[in-house]
């Protein structure tokens, strides 16, 4: 237990395969005596499993680990359950969630009054026990206990456990916000809002209308749909984001409403909240200043940390997943389509080489092989378009401004206005299109004698040509120069 109650999470990811069940727990949690009978009971029990395993004695096996695991909660756990409430918990437990559900593989996790139970998903490379070293070390000032249990699960066990954590899953989102808001005090969130007024002015707010910002960011644009009056609800993937606009936006009391999700299920997740239709809908596509400028979030190859780049940190796939997973043909699709780099098969190749020697776990790592491939030319780093692409990638991007397209319109009420920023020409092709589609009157075919009406035919162009930044803009925020803002109106 802690402040919050009883920290448990689960993620979305489901058990396949074996999986493991972590237990670690603090310094001086058990006594002596418990941890000296539970190593010797612990030793022969495994010296007779692994003799019925030679000798292929599958009835004995079977027995021998029914006795393993009531050994283990005898002498470990059930103390450990009992033990008295320490300083992990109390002090340090949000910090160690937060970490935890950023992890590649953590399918979900408890958190016990000294001690720490974590349900791991069996990678191909994984070694359970050294991810258990590597977490011990996340959390300052903590002091763990040498002994630890490890302990394969059949994914039927898997599963049966994940349920469990989902009954009771209360690391709610406030919990990963609250570490965030800490986070806040020592770095704040800086980011500059791009075409603010253009945008925001866009959707007509004002008292009386509703708004979405499906990316909420740290408040920029729902700040001045705030001021003008709007009441607000603002989606975002990134606790570290919803924590930042919480505290910038905290004066507007309930006329703001941060919700955390993907806002590919926009919908999905407004109509949960009572909310069928609204005034106006925004979506400043892409990352955020702070994300790029945090090492540990693995976006920049400028900075060494983690290759990591999920906007959501609960997310299943990080970079480092995809770059030490996947196959050449797909590394190489995925540098092609979403970087465009033409170097992409020489940099896939050389990928999947050095990764047969070491996983390839941080930015600059990986950084550096690229430049190995790409010599330097001008100004840009030679990884500038294979980050972008594996970014594109971790987050899905694309494939979620695709399903915000497709349902953003439905949310609106008639008059209702849709407004998307963008940054590179992927996301703008995909917005002029799908806002071509649905403003046409009429489709025209060169086999069709005469047009035909649109059965996508919902919305007008608000302005025939995207809006950019001016030139007061761009000299005072230079990332401001590849925005396009695009805007319909829902008829
Ligand atoms: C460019 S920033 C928005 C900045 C914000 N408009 C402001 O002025 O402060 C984009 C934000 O959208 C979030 N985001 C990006 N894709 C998302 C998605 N599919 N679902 C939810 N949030 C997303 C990111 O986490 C990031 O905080």
């Amino acid at each position: 237990m802690n402040e919050h109650g009883p920290v448990v999470y689960a993620g979305p990811q489901e058990p396949t395969g074996i999986c493991y069940r972590l237990v670690m727990w603090e310094a001086g949690a058990l006594p002596e005596s418990s941890l000296a009978e539970w190593q010797s009971a612990r030793k022969d029990l495994l010296a007779a499993m692994r003799d019925a395993g030679i000798k292929g004695a599958r009835g004995k096996l079977a027995g021998l680990e029914k006795e393993l695991r009531e050994l283990n909660c005898r002498v470990i756990e059930g103390p450990l359950a009992t033990c008295p409430r320490r300083a992990l918990t109390c002090t340090r437990a949000n910090a160690l969630a937060a970490f935890l559900a950023r992890e590649a593989g953590v399918l979900g996790f408890r958190l016990g009054a000294c001690s720490v139970e974590v349900l791991l998903q069996a990678g191909e490379d994984c070694d359970p026990q050294a991810k258990q070293e590597s977490w011990k070390q996340s959390v300052e000032g903590m002091e763990w206990s040498a002994e630890s249990l490890c302990e394969a699960l059949m994914p039927a066990d898997a599963v049966r456990l994940l349920a469990e954590y989902r009954a009771a899953d209360t690391l709610h989102e406030s919990a990963v916000e609250d570490e965030a808001a800490a986070a806040l005090e020592s770095t704040p969130f800086r980011h500059v809002t791009v075409l603010a007024h253009e945008a925001v002015d866009a959707l007509l707010p004002a008292e009386g209308r509703v708004l979405v910002d499906a990316t909420l960011g740290g408040g920029g644009h729902s700040e001045l749909m705030l001021q003008a009056g709007a009441e607000v609800w603002g989606i975002d993937q990134d606790p570290a984001a919803r924590a930042a606009a919480k505290r910038r936006l905290a004066a507007y009391g309930d006329k703001l409403h941060v919700v955390a999700g993907n806002f590919r299920n926009a919908v999905a997740l407004l109509q949960e909240r009572g909310v069928q239709a609204v005034d106006g809908l925004l979506a400043d596509i892409g990352i955020s200043s702070p994300q790029v400028d945090c090492a540990e979030r693995g976006f920049s190859f400028l900075n060494e940390g983690p290759l990591d780049m999920r906007m959501n940190p609960a997310a299943e796939r990080s970079a480092a997943d995809i770059v030490n997973t996947a196959a050449e043909s797909e590394l190489a699709d995925i540098l092609w389509q979403y970087g465009e780099e033409r170097a992409s098969r020489a940099i896939a190749r050389r990928i999947v080489q050095e990764r047969s020697k070491a996983p390839i776990t941080t930015t600059t790592q990986l950084a550096d092989i690229i430049a190995t491939v790409l010599p330097r030319k001008g100004k840009q780093h030679p990884a500038t378009r294979s980050f972008q692409a594996l970014r594109i990638a971790v987050n899905d991007e694309l494939g979620a401004l695709e399903d915000l397209l497709h349902t953003g319109l439905s949310l609106l009420r008639s008059g209702g206005r849709f407004a998307v920023i963008t940054f590179h020409s992927l996301e703008d092709r995909a917005v002029k299109r799908f806002f071509e589609q649905v403003t046409r009157p009429e489709i025209d075919r060169p086999e069709w004698p005469a047009p035909r009406p649109n059965p996508d035919y919902a919305a007008k162009l608000v302005f025939r040509k995207p809006i950019t930044a001016s030139e007061a803009e761009l000299s005072a925020n230079p990332r401001s120069r590849s925005a396009k803002l695009r805007v319909i109106e829902k008829l």
